[in-house]
């Protein structure tokens, strides 16, 4: 861990007492107010130097520790993106305090454009996989052999199991599927969607991927599940927008968060 990462460390300890963090959450769009419910203690990014300033509205940049549906979790309250900066390891060092903190286990949440029919605004998908079509990675300039991460079984085939499991005990529909991470900021185009189409994706979203893979550098599991906001550009007649995807998060948000509670539960 670097210098740096250590300190916050410590100094997120202080703040928020040093009980063992057991799983990090990184809130998409929409389910911000998740960090709401949790007791605990929230640290506004500002005052942990070195994490990102995220300009992304509907975000909401705190790190809150405390229980959650009586877990011991690490929120993210928002997240920077790759196409803030260009920075494709730019939620590194939270993700390195969280390791720091405890955490094994990694889980992240999305607004997604869907490539599946059967897969409309409002649905929830639980990622199997991903297509990293922004070719961009976080590891790049890592120094070390460790960059060489596997990236089979990214999405831990056991936590997925316990996802779909707390999904069917909250009675949500969940689907499964495949990711594919778009660089952005502007959405794809319709032939983009079609060329990840015939590639095998079935959603498609700016963010989580990198994430993912510094989490698996970080030796931590991970699951991530989308909120479909919208039908991916030329599937539908629907307008893509920013807003249209803030206004329509909350459907798949509330069904993501009766997962994610109902998954907290099961695990005491
Ligand atoms: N494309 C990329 N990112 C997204 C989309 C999309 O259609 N919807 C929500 N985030």
């Amino acid at each position: 861990m670097s210098k740096n990462a250590e300190a916050l460390t410590s100094k997120v300890q202080q703040l928020a007492g040093d009980t063992p963090v057991r799983i990090g959450l990184i809130l998409g769009s929409g389910l911000g107010h998740i960090a709401d419910s949790v007791e605990g203690v929230a640290i506004p990014y500002a005052e942990l130097q070195g994490f990102p300033h995220t300009s992304v509205s509907g975000h909401n940049p705190n790190l809150v520790i405390g229980d959650l549906e009586g877990v011991r979790v690490a929120v993210f309250g928002g997240r920077a993106h790759y196409y803030e900066s260009g920075q494709a390891d730019v939620m590194r060092l939270p993700l390195e305090v969280l390791r720091g903190l405890g955490a094994d286990t990694l889980i992240v949440t999305n607004a997604a454009g869907s490539l599946q029919p059967d897969m409309p605004t409002g649905s929830i998908m639980c990622l199997s996989d991903h297509i990293n079509f922004s070719g961009r990675n976080p590891l790049i300039g890592e120094p070390t052999d460790t960059r060489f991460v596997p990236m089979t079984d990214a999405y831990d085939p056991t936590l997925r199991t316990k996802l779909r499991e707390a999904a069917s005990d909250a009675s949500v529909e969940m689907a499964n599927g495949v990711y594919a991470w778009y660089s952005g900021p502007s959405f794809e185009t319709p032939a983009e969607i079609r060329a990840i189409a015939t590639l095998g994706a079935d959603a498609v979203g700016m963010s989580t991927v990198p994430e993912v893979i510094l989490a698996r550098f970080l030796g931590m599991k991970t699951a991530a599940i989308s909120t479909i906001t919208n039908m991916a550009a030329g599937m539908s007649d629907e307008a893509i927008s920013h807003e249209h995807t803030k206004a329509m998060a909350p459907i798949g948000a509330a069904k993501l968060e009766k997962v994610l509670r109902q998954f907290l539960r099961d695990l005491n």
